[in-house]
């Protein structure tokens, strides 16, 4: 069972032949969860302890047992009759395997979630992913696959020349598909995903692993996010890294028609259907930039170019060098972000180069137009020490705080019109709502200073109706003061009021907001998270908040362990 993910490409180039990654692609995860710490309920770290948890410490590198059969969960409350649907939701959930454990969180195997909400009732069931990582870690009695945080080597008595063999002996890529960052839905058909070239279909009832995917079946990408875009017909939209092929270093942005709409039905897997909108160069040939998401408005793409970046030589040679993948990772606050702007129609980036101080996101909150402007929020941090938050190692100390950048929700306002007759160092921005500015500066670059709108935030869902349009409202786990969120939040935008919950012993995940069906208003609906539940004699349960006031609605309560995860995804009964 080879251990080396790495595959030899020869680019015509300058380059002779060098070791390129595919591998990386698809070992999971790497990322995924960076953000996902991002992503995820995760716990977040901080500084400061006036509030540290109370009563528990959560053992991260606990090994979680699935529970297929449906259980019906104890309801406590009345749930609003038109919450009819399943919420998805995918973690980690195995950390070792044998006598041996992944090193990162992230790197966790995958336990996939559902909770199911039919005639005022909630059924929960949760079950593993079932890929070929799982599979050939099982069949080993311990882990053999490697994932972003994690080398793994399945005959651990070699040495370094033994290794270099291995390494050469395999030049076909084993990728993992450990994918548990999050879900996506291309066409009919729902995949557990995570930031690799695989992703992995998944039954949305029963969670039953399906089909594995590869993204490179049908188009050039070593690295696909784990969060697309949806228009209202269905069509997904979605970007990828393709590393070093044909001598190039680009990101792809593309679209996947729904093929369940209009047509084309019947055509399985969408991804057949998948089309190129446009490739934006690299900046650099052998590192490029990580991104976990991107914004999208009607008219436009947005993509943060962040001096956050893999140096592939170094991924190559990870395996030899005994280091994880993770370390080949690497932050260049001396360097600038790019912001690139891309014209959905015609696929070119706007006229205007923009740019900011060096940062790094994870997750775009939403992105909008208006007069000449496009306005787009993130969740920004100033170094990269959240990835090193969720070692496992790091994780069993909570009490011991550590100091990470704190996130902090960041609006920038991009104007597009024509620098015509603006001089050097003005600001060009013109909305009054927003302390955002783009100064003008020589050869027509923009340097672009965002305005707080909070901090101390992560894992943002808004209303996804009014994605790429004009909002209010944002919900988020706060993640100050502990290693973990043990509050979520509502954060109105206009306002700046933040209303919040939290419970004592409880630790809530992202917050996922559900429209009422016809209803009126962007906050017209329920939030649902889900609580790992320290107090005595009591389960996790997944909380309904009504979003306008931000008050319980109803809980039920799992008869089941609930553990931390990463993302969800909300499917309404009529689909
Ligand atoms: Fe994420």
């Amino acid at each position: 069972m080879p251990a080396v993910h790495i595959k030899l490409y020869v680019s015509p180039s300058t380059v002779s032949s060098f070791l390129s990654l595919s591998l990386i692609s698809s070992r999971k995860v790497w990322l995924s969860c960076i953000a996902q710490v991002d992503c995820s309920t995760a716990p977040v770290f901080q500084i400061a302890s006036s509030q540290v948890m109370v009563g528990m410490a959560y053992d991260y590198a606990k090994n979680i047992e699935e529970r297929p059969d449906p259980v019906k969960a104890d309801l406590k409350g009345n749930l609003p009759s038109w919450l009819q649907g399943t919420l998805l939701r995918n973690g980690p959930g195995i950390f070792s395997v044998g006598d041996t454990t992944y090193n990162h969180w992230f790197d966790g195997m995958a336990l996939m979630h559902s909770f199911t909400f039919k005639d005022g009732e909630v059924i929960y069931r949760s079950r593993y992913l079932r890929g070929d990582t799982y599979k050939d870690n099982m069949a080993a009695k311990r882990i053999v696959v490697s994932e972003m945080g994690t080398m793994a080597y399945p005959d651990p008595g070699k040495n370094v020349i033994s290794r270099v063999i291995t390494f050469l002996n395999h030049t076909v890529p084993d990728f993992t598909d450990n994918c548990g960052n999050n879900f996506i839905r291309y066409g009919k058909d729902y995949y557990a995903t995570s930031e690799t070239n695989y992703i992995r279909k998944v039954d949305p009832v029963t969670l039953e692993t399906q089909d594995k995917v590869d993204y490179m079946k049908y188009l050039a990408v070593n690295l696909v996010t784990s969060h697309p875009h949806y228009d209202k017909d269905g069509t997904a939209y979605n970007m990828g890294t393709s590393i070093a092929e044909k001598g190039k270093t680009k990101y792809t942005l593309f679209k996947v028609p729904d093929t369940t709409a209009g047509g084309k039905a019947n055509a399985s897997p969408a991804l057949k259907n998948l089309e190129v909108i446009c490739t934006v160069p690299c900046r650099s040939l052998l590192s490029p930039s990580y991104y976990h998401s991107f914004g999208m408005t009607d008219n436009y793409f947005i993509f943060i170019e962040q001096p956050f970046k893999l140096d592939i030589l170094k991924m190559a040679t990870a395996y030899m060098r005994g280091v994880n993948w993770a370390s080949c990772l690497k932050f260049f606050p001396e360097e600038n972000t790019l912001i690139h702007l891309i014209d959905r129609k015609t696929g070119k980036e706007v006229g205007i180069k923009y740019y900011t101080e060096a940062m790094i996101v994870y997750h775009h909150v939403n992105a909008f137009e208006e007069d000449g402007h496009v306005i787009f929020d993130v969740i920004a941090y100033e170094d990269p020490s959240l990835y090193n938050m969720f070692y496992l190692n790091v994780l069993k100390e909570q009490s011991k705080t550590s100091a990470m950048s704190v996130p902090k929700c960041k609006r920038f306002a991009l104007p597009v019109q024509t620098d015509k007759g603006i001089d050097v160092g003005d600001d060009m921005v013109k909305l009054q709502y927003t302390t955002a500015s783009a100064v003008k500066e020589k050869e027509g670059k923009l340097l672009c200073q965002p305005e707080v709108l909070c901090d101390s935030v992560e894992l943002p869902r808004i209303n996804y109706d009014f994605n790429g349009k004009k909002y209010r409202f944002v919900y988020m786990t706060c993640v100050a003061m502990t290693a973990v969120a043990t509050k979520i939040m509502k954060l109105d935008i206009e306002t700046k009021e933040r209303t919040e919950w939290s419970e004592e012993n409880c630790w809530p995940s992202e917050p996922v907001f559900i429209p009422r069906p016809n209803g009126e208003g962007e906050d017209d609906g329920v939030v649902l998270t889900t609580v790992i539940n320290s107090n005595p004699g009591e389960s996790g349960f997944i909380l309904v908040l009504d979003a306008k006031s931000f008050k319980e609605v109803a809980r039920a309560y799992m008869n089941a362990e609930i553990h931390m995860d990463m993302h969800g995804y909300f499917i309404p009964m009529e689909n």
